[in-house]
């Protein structure tokens, strides 16, 4: 069964492999070939490494049985002329684990992870060509901006979705038709 828990420091290793996959198999034509190329887990482990011992409750894993199939980070807003106070930082679920209600049950932990640290409304940036923007406005976000954000030297389209009120926003992914409850991670 599906399952999400926040992260330990012991998991910077899968999450940068999915990390990695995902990017490959989503961005492949979107962004600069280059990049995705250059994509090592072994720098991303000790990236994720380093977020995790400082801020390990801001990342979220999906879990299937043991292994980990997906994960998430949060926090507060980057850009300080943006009024939304939270972001959504990642979100990936590993491709062949796509689809099974793991990426509702993530955003929904990482809502409540926003709320719990007084943070009302959030926002996610997407590569304006990615399909997985329909997820966030399946989950009610609604878009904000258009901007090109650089991507190893390169301007990418990207959109912003916004939820205004992250309580309503809450009660939206915390429904699934799949058996996935978005219910609270234990701490
Ligand atoms: C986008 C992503 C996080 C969604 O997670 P997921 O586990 O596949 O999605 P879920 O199964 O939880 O889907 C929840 C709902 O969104 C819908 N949905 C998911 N992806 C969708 C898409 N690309 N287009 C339209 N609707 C989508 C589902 O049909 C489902 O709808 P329902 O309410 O009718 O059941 C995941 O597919 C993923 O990692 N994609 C590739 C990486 C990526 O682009 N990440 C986002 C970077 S910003």
């Amino acid at each position: 069964m599906n399952d999400v828990r926040p992260a330990r420091l012991e998991d910077a290793r899968a999450i940068a492999r999915i990390e990695v996959e995902t990017w490959r198999s989503t961005y492949a034509g979107m962004l600069p070939d280059r990049v995705l190329l250059n994509m090592s887990e072994r720098r991303q482990t000790a990236s994720w490494s380093s977020f995790l011992r400082h801020r390990p409750d801001d990342v979220m894993v999906a879990t299937s049985g043991n292994a980990i199939i997906g994960f998430g980070n949060c926090g507060t807003q980057r850009d300080s002329t943006i009024r939304f106070a939270g972001e959504i930082y990642t979100l990936y679920l590993s491709p062949d684990r796509q689809g099974e209600g793991s990426g509702r049950a993530l955003l929904n932990c990482l809502f409540q992870r926003l709320v719990q640290t007084g943070h009302a409304t959030a926002l996610a940036w997407v590569v304006k060509a990615n399909p997985a923007r329909f997820f966030y406005e399946r989950l009610g976000g609604q878009q904000i901006m258009h901007r090109p954000i650089p991507v190893g030297g390169q301007p990418v389209d990207a959109v912003a979705y916004g939820w205004r009120n992250l309580t309503d926003a809450l009660a939206k992914t915390a429904q699934s038709g799949d058996g996935m409850t978005g219910e609270p991670p234990i701490h």
